[in-house]
């Protein structure tokens, strides 16, 4: 069977849940535009926003200080210790082991939930969509995994073992609809990096030094739609890309402050903040630093060019 036909195949098959032909992608894309998951939606975004408030704590869990979103690498335990627990469960005298692997993954499900929740708490409304359903399949896998170890403690092992390929089933479709969320959707992912692959090789002209103003945000644009934001601190001018990380927001429109020393462009949007010497993000909820240009001035002009 040709490459095609396998995708077909196998496009057919995650439907089967649905009981009729339809390809699994045509319903996550009904899922974005389903405006009656709002309701749910609306009143668990105020639960999120109103109870995880501190900033740092928001920023921690966004992963503002590895510079990558932390939900990625935090589901890792518990996927990894589920997997693990399926594979043993399918081994002769491997109960004790298969339980505590059962248990880590429960138990580490917790702050992976909370990472995933304090991010979708502050995506855009079709996203928001997707991604309850991806929390509720991975409610009802981490239910069947806490019923799982309930039964395997109480040396009820066959019955924990069929709760625990359950629970992975489960969180194997919660995976692909987060899949969906992030390649499909964007959710999460660094929304300026793509302007650098349309961008021009070579050196680009901006303004002229003469001419520039100190301390002050400009827009221009490089290859005529790759907008840039300059900002001149006396002799040195940085050159970053225009479009927010987080979900594309203006940062022309922003707000420069100084956070923590360095003077930073706040997103007008959603608040992420940038520093204006390195790009690094030290405000979420955007996960991903931004993207800074290297400078020139040759005969009194601002010129940038690919990193
Ligand atoms: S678009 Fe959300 S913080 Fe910039």
């Amino acid at each position: 069977m040709g490459g095609r036909g396998r995708f077909v195949v196998a496009d057919r098959f995650a439907t089967a849940i649905a009981g009729k032909s339809v390809p699994v992608r045509a319903l996550l894309t009904k899922v974005e535009q389903d405006s009656r998951l709002d309701r749910a939606g609306d009143r668990l975004q105020k639960v999120v926003l109103g109870t995880l408030r501190p900033r740092r704590l928001r920023d921690l869990l966004h992963g503002v200080t590895l510079g990558h979103p932390l939900h990625p690498a935090m589901v890792q335990v518990p996927v990894g210790a589920w997997i693990s627990a399926a594979v043993l469960d399918l081994m002769p005298g491997q109960r004790r082991p298969a339980t505590v692997l059962v248990g880590l993954g429960t138990v580490s499900a917790l702050p992976a939930a909370v990472a995933g929740l304090n991010d979708w708490a502050v995506l855009s409304r079709d996203q928001r969509r997707v991604g309850l359903v991806h929390a509720a399949a991975n409610t009802v896998g981490v239910g069947l995994y806490a019923g799982s170890l309930a039964a395997r403690l109480s040396g009820r092992h066959g019955v924990g073992r069929a709760l625990g390929f359950l629970g992975l089933s489960a969180v194997s479709l919660g995976a692909y609809i987060g899949g969906h969320l992030a390649y499909k959707q964007g959710a999460q992912v660094n929304q300026s990096v793509s302007e650098l692959h349309r961008m021009t090789d070579g050196w680009h002209s901006l303004a002229d030094m003469a001419t520039l103003p100190q301390r002050t945000l400009i827009t221009r644009e490089v290859d005529d739609d790759i907008s840039v934001i300059l900002y001149r601190h006396g002799d040195e001018v940085t050159v970053m890309l225009e479009r927010c990380p987080h979900q594309s927001g203006p940062l022309g429109e922003g707000e420069v402050q100084e956070i923590d020393g360095h003077a930073c462009v706040v997103c007008p949007w959603h608040g992420s903040a940038f520093r204006l010497n390195g790009g690094e993000v030290v405000q979420g909820p955007s996960g991903n630093d931004q993207q800074i240009l290297p400078t020139r001035i040759q005969d009194g002009v601002l010129q940038t060019r690919l990193p």
